[in-house]
């Protein structure tokens, strides 16, 4: 059996920080769900044929420890971390065609030694039977200043107000569409992480690996 942990969460709620820090402390693989839904974004955009084969290349290229993503020898992290394609994939995303094509690609991360996989549906959806879930917040102020950090790291500008307003409205859309929906599941874990360090999170989910593994 392989042991997971899947982390759900709205946007810049530290899921991806937390999930990689966790993954490499544990040695464990690295699913970023969200990653495979803005490939499909830019994908779908640049009107690329055959897309899942096309997502497995991008995906053969990456690697937690080398974050930057290529596609046809050309650096594409910052566009595909960026204001379009991150509003198109959560529009995309709401497709249930284009969830069930994802699906497949996402479960090939299940592999021994174990499995951290972040985003949207992990513990509703892909991996129901995971040893320990987690459902990840923090407050609004807290997740568009994190959000506007990245942007701005990526070299990008950043209106604070707009910014608030594209978050809310992907929350909106990320939590209310009819497939597949963010929500915390029963058997998950909150964690507001506003007010704690990335060691004390992920500390604290190690234990939780711990008492079941
Ligand atoms: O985690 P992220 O911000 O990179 O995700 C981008 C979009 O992809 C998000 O707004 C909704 C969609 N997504 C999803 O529907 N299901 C997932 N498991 C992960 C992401």
């Amino acid at each position: 059996m392989v042991p997971i942990v899947t982390i759900d969460g709205p946007s810049g709620s530290g899921k991806g920080t937390i999930s990689k820090s966790l993954a490499l402390e544990l040695g464990w693989n690295y699913l970023d769900s969200g990653l495979i839904y803005r490939c499909y974004a830019f994908l779908h955009s640049s009107k690329v044929e055959n897309i899942p084969n096309e997502i497995e290349k991008i995906q053969h290229n990456y690697s937690l420890e080398h974050e930057s993503i290529t596609y046809q020898g050309k650096d594409i992290t910052d566009l595909i971390r960026g204001s379009e394609i991150t509003k198109l994939s959560s529009e995309l995303s709401q497709k249930e065609e284009v969830r069930s094509r994802l699906t497949m690609i996402q479960e090939t991360y299940r592999k021994l030694p174990g499995l951290v996989a972040e985003g949207r549906d992990m513990s509703s959806k892909l991996f129901p039977d995971s040893l320990v879930k987690i459902f990840l917040t923090a407050n609004l102020e807290e997740r568009v200043m994190r959000r506007a950090n990245q942007l701005r790291n990526a070299g990008q500008k950043v209106n604070i107000s707009e910014l608030k307003n594209e978050i809310e409205l992907r929350d909106e859309r990320d939590t209310k569409r009819s497939h597949s929906p963010l929500k915390q599941t029963q058997d998950s874990t909150l964690i507001d992480s506003s007010s704690r360090t990335v060691r004390e999170i992920t500390n604290l989910i190690i234990k939780l690996v711990n008492e079941k593994y």
